[in-house]
């Protein structure tokens, strides 16, 4: 035979044989592994005997896993592309095989009992674009690595019992639509890098030990942000003036920090805001005219926050506005005499303040109102 036939077949059984092995041989994960990683997990978790997984997930023809309880295989690739098990009172610890679940898009855990950390195994699942791992009680550092999952969409590790600070690799998150942190025990400062994902959404860390002052240039990279939630933690400082750049935000959520300053009137500029919680701060001066302009409010709280002057009619003129909260504050004067002249209000809290004159006669018209509160003022006339 020529030579350069046999070079040919030679070559041929080359790719077909050699290249294909040394090819998969970086990813050599099959069905097969899915359901070992399975297995690995159901054996780290603590199941009492009639639990609906003791006999649903066992060894099996392996492309049955397919079919088990909480999982989801992808329509091409019959591998497991996502793990399902909300609400299913799992106690136990993540395993480091879950790694190996290398197709793996979504890991829904929330609401279980999981402790433990998140191992660095879970960094090879690259596919991972939602993962939920809420109310259960991990612990430790958030890995940095988090930071690496080039696709990920939404993360949410809200209450549990995370500590340390919050990676500044999370910054390169670029697809990052929603990340929700909330009531865990971060400390430290939100590293400048999270305002930089341009892509958020939802951005949620209320309830932690963060400290330190919000960037002055917060909102110039979130265009999309419509949730801001950063209540109940150690910020200091006045509130970034460039807020009104955020002009998608319908919730803005400061209270309960150790904000100082006045409310930049520039708020007035975000018309999307359905709900502002600003309470709970050292603030000073008053309540801005612009907050006028905030034709979608639904909910002003503004309690505990040291404002004075008076509150402004236009308040009670805004149409969509139901909840007012402006208790324990040293707001003075006396309420316009009209205070629903659209009946929508359904909470008025303004008790503990230094309001004078008569109790609003139009107090009738608030058809809508459950609760009402005038306490510790100075008002004159029959309290209702
Ligand atoms: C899966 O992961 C475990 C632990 O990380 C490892 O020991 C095992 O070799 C991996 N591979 C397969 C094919 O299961
Ligand atoms: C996880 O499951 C819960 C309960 O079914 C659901 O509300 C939540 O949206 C799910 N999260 C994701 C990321 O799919
Ligand atoms: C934010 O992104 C911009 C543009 O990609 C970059 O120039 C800047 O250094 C980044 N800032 C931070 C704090 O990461
Ligand atoms: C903000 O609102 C003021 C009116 O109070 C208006 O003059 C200004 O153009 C607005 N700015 C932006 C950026 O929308």
């Amino acid at each position: 035979m020529d030579r350069t036939i046999l070079f040919h077949i030679f070559a041929a059984v080359l790719f077909l044989y050699i290249f294909p092995i040394t090819c998969l041989s970086k990813t050599s994960t099959n069905i097969t592994t899915d359901q070992y990683a399975l297995l690995a997990l159901k054996s780290s978790i603590a199941l009492p005997p009639d639990h609906i997984l003791v006999n649903n997930w066992i060894a099996t023809t392996p492309t049955l896993v397919c079919d088990w309880v909480g999982v989801t295989c992808g329509k091409l690739h019959r591998r497991v592309a996502a793990l399902d098990l909300p609400n299913m009172g799992l106690i136990g610890t993540i395993p480091p095989h879950l790694g190996n679940l290398s197709f793996l898009v979504r890991l829904n855990i929330t609401n279980n009992g999981f402790y433990g950390d998140l191992l660095a195994e879970l960094a090879n699942i690259r596919r991972l674009q939602y993962v939920d791992v809420s109310l259960n009680n991990f612990g430790g550092p958030i890995p940095h690595w988090f930071g690496a999952f080039p696709k990920l969409v939404f993360l949410n590790v809200q209450n549990n019992s995370f500590s340390g600070s919050i990676p500044q690799d999370f910054g390169n998150l670029q697809s990052l639509k929603v990340l929700i942190m909330q009531f865990n025990q971060f400390t430290g400062c939100i590293p400048p890098t999270i305002f930089n994902m341009s892509s958020l959404e939802v951005l949620a860390f209320t309830g932690n030990s963060l400290s330190g002052n919000l960037p002055a240039n917060m909102c110039s990279y979130l265009p999309n942000l419509k949730s801001l939630y950063l209540s109940v933690n150690y910020l200091e400082g006045q509130f970034p003036p460039g807020l009104q750049e955020c002009s998608k935000l319908q919730v803005l959520s400061l209270s309960v920090n150790q904000f100082t300053g006045r409310i930049p009137s520039k708020i007035g500029n975000l018309t999307m805001l359905k709900q502002l919680y600003l309470g709970g701060n050292s603030l000073e001066g008053e309540i801005p005219r612009e907050f006028g302009q905030l034709v979608n409010l639904e909910l002003l709280a503004l309690g505990h926050a040291g404002l004075t002057g008076l509150i402004p009619s236009l308040l009670f003129n805004m149409s969509s506005l139901e909840e007012i909260y402006l208790q324990a504050n040293n707001f003075s004067g006396s309420l316009p005499r009209n205070i629903c002249p659209r009946p929508l209000l359904r909470v008025l809290d303004i008790g503990r303040n230094k309001l004078t004159g008569n109790i609003p006669s139009g107090v009738g018209n608030c058809t809508a109102l459950s609760t009402i509160d005038l306490q510790e003022n100075n008002f004159t006339g029959n309290p209702i």
